[in-house]
């Protein structure tokens, strides 16, 4: 790959980003932001990619956004460049995006994961939000994504104490999806993205895109959300083929490229 933050490759229908900034435990400064971006969005528009997985080190997934890089900013310099603003062209990627946590996930690290669909944690991974000990807030929808996936009591805790939470305590309060030993993590993290790269792409799709409305809309608009999203479904080869093959009792093969 021709990327100077991150390493990239393709295995099947599934394509890896590699944060790889070891000198500063993948701490994300500008350069990792574009890359990650624009690897993201040139699997996305690829549909021979079904799943994309991104992923860091054994001792760190990301340990933030890059302090020695913000240090000497101004409020309006962060403004003016949109500092995080890139970020939401990868949050807004259609393929599913599978977040493999091993060690550090602070501050952006842990937004970036968060950003991700499902967050698969190595028993050593550490989440945390430690803005707070640098005299500023999470800026890049900790707050908000925070709240959303673990409830109040616990983002509170961890937004204003800046507290660290393993792999364990990160599970039970629905923040991963699943806890695996850091020896398997990416192989784990690797059948997942096979199996969802393995469905018909439309559906997931249509999935990911009525899973992030019930994130930001009233159980009304997204039960109308997701009867839109459901009923074009019918008109892919796909579904015939799905429904036919549990009919025949036998494999769906979905008419994926
Ligand atoms: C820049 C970082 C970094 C970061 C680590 N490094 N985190 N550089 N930005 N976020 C660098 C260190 O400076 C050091 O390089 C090298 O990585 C190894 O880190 P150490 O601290 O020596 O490792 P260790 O003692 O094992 O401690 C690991 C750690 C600690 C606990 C993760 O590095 C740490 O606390 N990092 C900062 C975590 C953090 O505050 N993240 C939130 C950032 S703010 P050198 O060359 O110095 O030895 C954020 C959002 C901001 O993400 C949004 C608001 C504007």
């Amino acid at each position: 790959s021709n990327y100077e933050t991150i390493l990239t490759e393709t295995r099947g229908r599934v394509g890896w980003i590699t944060l790889n900034r070891p000198e500063a435990l993948n701490a994300l400064n500008a350069q990792l932001m574009h890359d990650v971006v624009h690897a993201a969005t040139t699997f996305d528009a690829n549909p021979a990619i079904g799943a994309i997985v991104v992923t860091g080190s054994e001792r760190a997934f990301a340990a933030g956004a890059d302090i020695k890089e913000m240090e000497s900013k101004s409020g309006l310099d962060m403004i003016m460049d949109d500092h995080f603003g890139p970020w939401a062209r990868f949050a807004a990627v259609r393929t599913p995006v599978i977040a493999a946590v091993s060690g550090y996930a602070l501050g952006g690290g842990c937004e970036l994961a968060m950003m991700c669909d499902i967050v698969l944690a190595a028993d050593t991974a550490k989440f945390g939000q430690p803005e707070i000990n640098l005299g500023v807030i999470p800026g890049m929808g900790g707050t908000q994504r925070l709240l959303r996936a673990v409830g109040y009591a616990k983002a509170a805790e961890l937004v204003l104490t800046g507290r660290m939470m393993g792999a364990e305590e990160a599970e039970r309060c629905g923040l991963v999806s699943r806890v695996v030993a850091a020896s398997d993590l990416l192989e784990e993290a690797g059948k997942v993205a096979d199996t969802i790269a393995s469905k018909s792409l439309p559906s997931v799709y249509a999935a990911k895109a009525a899973l992030d409305a019930a994130m930001e809309t009233s159980l009304a608009e997204g039960l109308r959300f997701e009867r839109h999203a459901f009923a074009p479904l019918f008109d892919t080869a796909d579904q015939k083929e799905g429904m036919a093959a549990f009919r025949e009792k036998r494999a769906p093969n979905f008419g994926n490229a």
